[in-house]
């Protein structure tokens, strides 16, 4: 499909699904076991209804978009998160995710298991090289295997280290084994918190841990003394039944919302519009990832995700607008009603 006949992010699903190859389109597709929570994350959302408030004042809207990340200025409170084989949807690979993310200026957190090698990733850069990214790691190695990783993170010029650590075993993916493309590293990494604490000795870059899932992980992630939690089920490929962010973000605001002003809070998980984005704010997560949207944009390259990032920034202004939402980034949890209509 032509990239200006697509309106909408699921639009880029569609066409990827029709575009890249059955095996490849699977492995991004692809969520584990029954995929209930791959569908939970899509489908939390309207759970919870909004509450619009009318006759406001909102003609600044789209000058509150602008946020900063871990003190880095973006044109948008949304980030690409980070996912493996970029080159599954484009031969270029990850290059049309750092450059879409460049012409767009948001936050990309590029993989460890990129296809490109991660210098050419960071060659890539706009800005004059000056375009912030957080680079994404699994510990696969020994110490000095990480020590040597984390040197290579430095030197390349990555301003944090996302650490994943919603994966200590395999995602059990039936849909990708059946073509051979799920993740099989088999080996159960034993990843601790002083473990944590070691890491961080290797590194003046800030590593923030992503796959927060309950409320007594982010308190003790905030004892151990990190800048920010990442709330995330990793798109529902891991644990089936583990909760969407959104689910885990109420659980935060409801138990323990100090979190929120303590550290600075992203989350992801089928994100897929402006809507979605809101809902998150409003519980006082900092900046909202997005997966498969862009990895499925990443088909046309620098400009597919261009147009995905002002989709979605047109999306969040309108929406926060016909909310009644005079600055985004003072969005509160009374502009949604909490009590889910189906009662869960
Ligand atoms: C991922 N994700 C992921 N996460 C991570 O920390 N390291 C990785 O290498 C990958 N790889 C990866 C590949 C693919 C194809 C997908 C779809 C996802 C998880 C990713 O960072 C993010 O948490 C989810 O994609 C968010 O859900 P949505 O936006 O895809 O619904």
């Amino acid at each position: 499909a032509p990239l200006k006949s697509l309106v909408g992010l699921p639009d880029f699903q569609w066409s990827a699904r029709h575009y890249m190859n059955t095996s490849a389109y699977t492995y991004y597709r692809n969520g584990a076991a029954g995929e209930w929570s791959y569908r939970n994350n899509l489908e939390v959302f309207s759970r919870f209804r909004m509450r619009p408030r009318v006759l406001r004042d909102i003609t600044n809207i789209e000058a509150s978009l602008p946020t900063t990340i871990l003190g880095y200025n973006f044109s948008a409170p949304f980030f690409i998160s980070p996912c493996a084989r970029g080159g599954y949807a484009n031969p270029d690979g990850e290059l049309g995710l750092v450059k879409g993310a460049a012409q767009g200026n948001i936050l990309y957190m590029p993989s460890l298991y990129s296809s490109k090698p991660m210098k050419d990733i960071y060659a890539a850069r706009g800005n004059g090289s000056q375009q912030v990214l957080f680079q994404q790691v699994y510990l696969d190695g020994g110490m000095n295997e990480t020590q040597q990783l984390f040197r290579d993170i430095e030197a390349a010029g990555a301003k944090a280290i996302i650490l994943t650590v919603d994966s200590p075993g395999d995602g059990i993916r039936h849909r990708a084994a059946r073509y051979s493309v799920g993740s099989a590293n088999s080996a159960y990494s034993l990843l601790t918190w002083d473990l944590y604490q070691e890491l961080s000795k290797m590194t003046s870059l800030p590593i923030i841990p992503k796959g927060i899932q309950t409320v007594e992980d982010a308190r003790e992630a905030v004892k151990q003394g990190v800048k920010a939690i990442f709330l995330s089920n990793h798109g529902g490929r891991q644990l089936d039944t583990s909760p969407s962010s959104l689910e885990v973000a109420l659980e935060i605001y409801n138990e323990d919302p100090e979190i929120f002003k303590q550290v600075e809070v992203f989350a992801d998980g089928g994100v897929r519009y402006g809507s979605d984005v809101l809902k998150l704010l409003s519980l006082g997560v900092k900046a909202v990832g997005l997966g498969r949207p862009f990895m499925y944009a990443n088909i046309y390259g620098a400009e597919g995700v261009k147009k995905a990032v002002d989709i979605l920034k047109y999306e969040i202004a309108n929406d926060a607008a016909n909310l009644g939402v005079a600055d985004i980034k003072k969005i509160g949890p009374e502009f949604v009603n909490w009590k889910s209509v189906n009662g869960w």
